[in-house]
């Protein structure tokens, strides 16, 4: 096969947390296809994520941002993409209370951009096209006790994240619907691993950890969430995004329910034992914080669907997980220390102690 001829596959986002993780696994996985990384950069993208890859022939980095249609329309022109793997989003929820219309124009004009973009340079030949859309179980809202999240369970978003998530799904599927864009999408619970921006619980509470800081846990820690291994996500992304079923949505999960304060002094545990503190030391730092409005109480997956059709089931026990990224965030105190710099810490203090 010649370059010119080789798949093209746009991956947004590919800068950040997970995506970083998807562009390291198609680069190195699929020699034959040119995989593009679109980001903006934004506090939570990090060319530093990608240092292992940047100079492999079928890696290309594009600076752009979702939100500025000309732009995006000029590069699907330019280089028609077979396919794209869409994850350039704001994510954190806490921020998405601060700054809903950031979380609107990014998550779900930025959406309706790439759509309009692939619709118009696709045309009507979707012949070895494909759009997937990476979303996040938080659409379907909050359960009680029991339950889990199927595929068919209704949205009912509850934060403004998760109202510009569902939002853009619902704009994939009348793509899918109305102009019969072949599209894919997959909702998934929470991950953990490698690089993710320490605002999010698990790198915050490592850090927090590291500097002796108060490891705040949102009202009372019985919330509950499913956290699946980042490098098991971007196994289940590759095999939907080659192997899943035009206009289907796929659940991920990690069959791995935890209460947060459960979860909490487990990495406490593992940091201490790491850093030869004596046992129960870090666990002290715990303090229970005014609770984020309209929390949602427990996430939970149903993925038997993409295990009985894809074959697809998370393969890290959390037990390997959790000490696999305490030991990555200790050994990589320098990342720590370059992301959490300057503006990070302005948000920790607005956020934390107004
Ligand atoms: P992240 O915040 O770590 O990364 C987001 C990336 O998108 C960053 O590199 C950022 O620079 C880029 N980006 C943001 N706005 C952009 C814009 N306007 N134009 C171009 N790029 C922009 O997020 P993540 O945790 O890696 O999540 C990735 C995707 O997966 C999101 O769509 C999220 O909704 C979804 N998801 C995340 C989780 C999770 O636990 N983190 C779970 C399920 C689904
Ligand atoms: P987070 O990592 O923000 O993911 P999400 O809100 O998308 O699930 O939070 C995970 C859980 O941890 C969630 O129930 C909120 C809670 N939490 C805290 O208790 N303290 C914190 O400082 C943060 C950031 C989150």
């Amino acid at each position: 096969m010649t370059s010119s001829t080789k798949r093209k596959v746009l991956i947004t986002g590919g800068a950040g947390f997970i995506g970083s993780h998807l562009v390291r696994r198609m680069v190195n996985r699929y020699p034959e296809y040119e995989i593009f990384n679109l980001d903006a950069l934004t506090y939570a993208g990090n060319l530093a994520n990608l240092k292992d890859i940047e100079s492999q022939p079928n890696y290309h980095f594009i600076r752009a941002d979702i939100n500025d249609f000309k732009q995006i329309l000029e590069l699907f022109k330019t280089h028609v993409f077979d396919g794209v793997i869409h994850l350039a989003a704001e994510s954190h929820v806490d921020r998405s209370i601060t700054d809903p219309l950031a979380f609107v124009h990014t998550n779900v004009l930025g959406t309706m951009h790439l759509l309009y973009a692939a619709k118009q340079v696709w045309g009507k030949n979707f012949e070895d096209k494909r759009f997937y859309q990476v979303s996040t179980d938080e659409v379907y809202g909050s359960l009680g006790d029991t339950g889990l999240f199927r595929e068919d369970t209704p949205y009912d978003p509850r934060s403004p994240y998760s109202a510009s998530k569902a939002s853009a799904d619902h704009f994939v599927r009348a793509y899918f619907h109305t102009y019969h864009m072949p599209v894919v999408l997959s909702n998934c619970s929470n991950n953990y691993g490698p690089y993710q921006f320490p605002e999010k619980l698990i790198p915050l509470v490592i850090n927090n950890i590291l500097h002796r800081r108060n490891l705040p846990v949102y009202g009372d820690g019985t919330n509950i969430r499913d956290w699946l291994w980042v490098e098991d996500h971007a196994e289940a992304i590759d095999e939907i995004f080659h192997r899943g079923i035009t206009g289907e949505t796929y659940n991920i999960g990690g069959n791995n329910e935890m209460q947060n304060i459960e979860l909490v002094r487990l990495l406490c545990d593992i940091t201490d034992r790491a850093l030869g503190r004596p046992e129960g030391q870090s666990r002290e730092l715990i303090t229970f914080v005014k609770d984020r409005p309209g929390h949602d109480q427990r996430y939970a997956i149903d993925a038997s669907k993409i295990k009985k059709d894809l074959g697809w089931e998370p393969r890290t026990v959390p037990e390997e997980g959790f000490g696999k990224t305490v030991e990555w965030y200790l050994k990589n105190e320098s990342w720590l220390k370059a992301v959490t710099s300057g503006a990070y810490m302005k948000y920790y203090e607005k956020h934390y102690t107004s």
